[in-house]
């Protein structure tokens, strides 16, 4: 097989092998040749949540998480960022290129003209409890777009696909707006399709009695910097959840709904909301060296801190934090930053963080921004969820064409009972242990 390849030597038997090694990685399934006896199911690997096993090829987004580097189909996250739209960058995670003028120009008209709801999937919303949560109010009720475009199921036609494309962005944006909106007992704010995807969305948010809503280009342009940033970031646990609940061939809203479910998840989306709770709590300045006290002791974790992948300062988190000082220029300081500040300070010169290699994530300074722009802390989880649609559809997409993949479906590896017989209820133990 050559240089290529891994020879491996199973003690149990003698016997060796040898493995073809492709891209730095080697097939799992090639394990499986490696027997003790000819009914032997074959060596299986272990690796519980997933931390060193790719389970997919992709050409979308490319991170070094050693060096800090993020790439949206090689594009660096800072030219994006600095130079790009969201919707330009929705484009390229689904096409693979940056669009001509004409193609980004029907991008965008196709996206603004499917922003509108069905007046029911409104009264769907309206359903909702006073003071639900929007993020729960988003999951339900992508879920529930399934029912209203039942065609959606057609996944390998390409036309019915990119329908249902611009139906997700444009609509992901309306019914995060039409949450807020019914949490806060407003009437909802229909879509402006002369307005920017972002523009429009802040329109949709906060429009009171003004005929014709005009957005702060400064906080228009700092929110399209976050949905940029926000796009993708390839096989993170909501990815990994679209791909998986898609490769049962799920109609991509129930696909999406799953995957903003696992989103929404203090570890995960939920982390700016948390960071937020946490710098309330901390209080002020003078308590941040107590804080960092007890998140080395053990008793919870400092939010917004340490990534799987990122073992260096997220690329993100530095756009993001310049970005933070052109809003603040606009609405004003928030105090809550000078508590970032300081406790970013502490942790990076602590030996406790260094040592780990946990430096501030994306969620560190975005829920500052978000409340500097007046987006309530429940909103946090759910404006991440609006451009992470786009990297769910394009990695959704990617994976329904890639010839290679089937169901998801892991192996485990069984602890559980022998074969057992039934006992009647009679001869059961009165106080038995019961574990779940
Ligand atoms: N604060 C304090 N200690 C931490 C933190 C933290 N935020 N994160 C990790 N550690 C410590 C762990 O206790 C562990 O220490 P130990 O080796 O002494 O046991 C060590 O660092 C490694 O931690 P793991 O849990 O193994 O790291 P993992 O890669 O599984 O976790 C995660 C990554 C979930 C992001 C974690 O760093 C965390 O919980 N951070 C806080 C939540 C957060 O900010 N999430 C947002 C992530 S970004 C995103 O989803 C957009």
């Amino acid at each position: 097989m050559g240089a290529n390849s891994l020879t491996i030597t199973d003690n149990r038997t003698g016997k060796e092998y040898e493995v073809a090694i492709e891209d730095g990685t080697i097939r799992a399934m090639d394990l499986r040749k490696i027997k003790v006896s000819d009914d032997d199911f074959g060596l299986m690997t272990y690796d519980p949540a997933f931390m060193n096993t790719a389970s997919c090829k992709s050409r979308i987004t490319f991170i070094d998480g050693d060096l800090g580097i993020l790439r949206y189909r090689g594009y660096p996250i800072e030219q994006l960022a600095e130079q790009s739209t969201y919707l330009e960058v929705a484009y390229l995670l689904l096409h693979g290129e940056l669009p001509n003028e004409g193609q980004l120009k029907d991008w965008k008209w196709d996206i603004t003209h499917h922003t509108f709801l069905h007046e029911s999937i409104k009264m769907v919303m309206d359903g909702f409890n006073y003071d639900a949560h929007p993020m729960g109010m988003l999951i339900g009720t992508i879920g529930a777009l399934s029912t209203f475009y039942p065609e959606a199921k057609d996944i390998f036609d390409e036309e019915c696909r990119k329908k249902q494309i611009y139906r997700l962005l444009a609509k992901v944006a309306t019914i995060a707006a039409f949450s807020y909106r019914h949490r806060k007992g407003l009437p909802y704010a229909y879509p402006d399709n002369d307005l920017s995807y972002e523009g429009n969305f802040l329109n949709m948010m906060f429009k009171t009695t003004e005929v014709k809503y005009e957005p702060n280009p400064v906080l228009e342009r700092a929110l399209n910097v976050l949905f940029i940033l926000h796009a993708d970031h390839e096989q993170n646990c909501s990815t990994n959840a679209m791909r998986s609940i898609g490769s049962a061939q799920t109609d991509p809203y129930s696909a999406i709904a799953g995957a903003a479910a696992a989103l929404y998840g203090p570890l995960h989306g939920g982390a700016n909301e948390a960071v937020l709770r946490m710098l309330r709590e901390i209080g002020s300045i003078q308590r941040v060296p107590e804080y960092i006290k007890r998140v080395k002791e053990g008793e919870f974790r400092l939010m917004g801190f340490g990534h799987r992948v990122y073992k260096n300062y997220d690329p993100r988190a530095t756009i993001i934090k310049k970005v933070a000082y052109e809003v603040f220029e606009v609405t004003g300081k928030d105090p809550m930053l000078d508590i970032a500040l300081e406790l970013e300070r502490i942790a990076l010169e602590d030996e406790y963080f260094v040592k780990r290699k946990l430096y501030p994530n994306v969620d560190f300074y975005s829920g500052i921004i978000y409340k500097a722009m007046r987006f309530p802390v429940e909103m946090f989880p759910v404006l991440f969820a609006i451009p992470r649609a786009s990297g769910w559809i394009a990695q959704w997409q990617e994976m329904l064409l890639d010839p290679e993949q089937k169901i998801a479906r892991p192996r485990q590896i069984y602890l559980g009972a022998d074969e057992r017989d039934y006992v009647p209820m009679e001869k059961r133990e009165k106080t038995s242990a019961v574990s779940a």
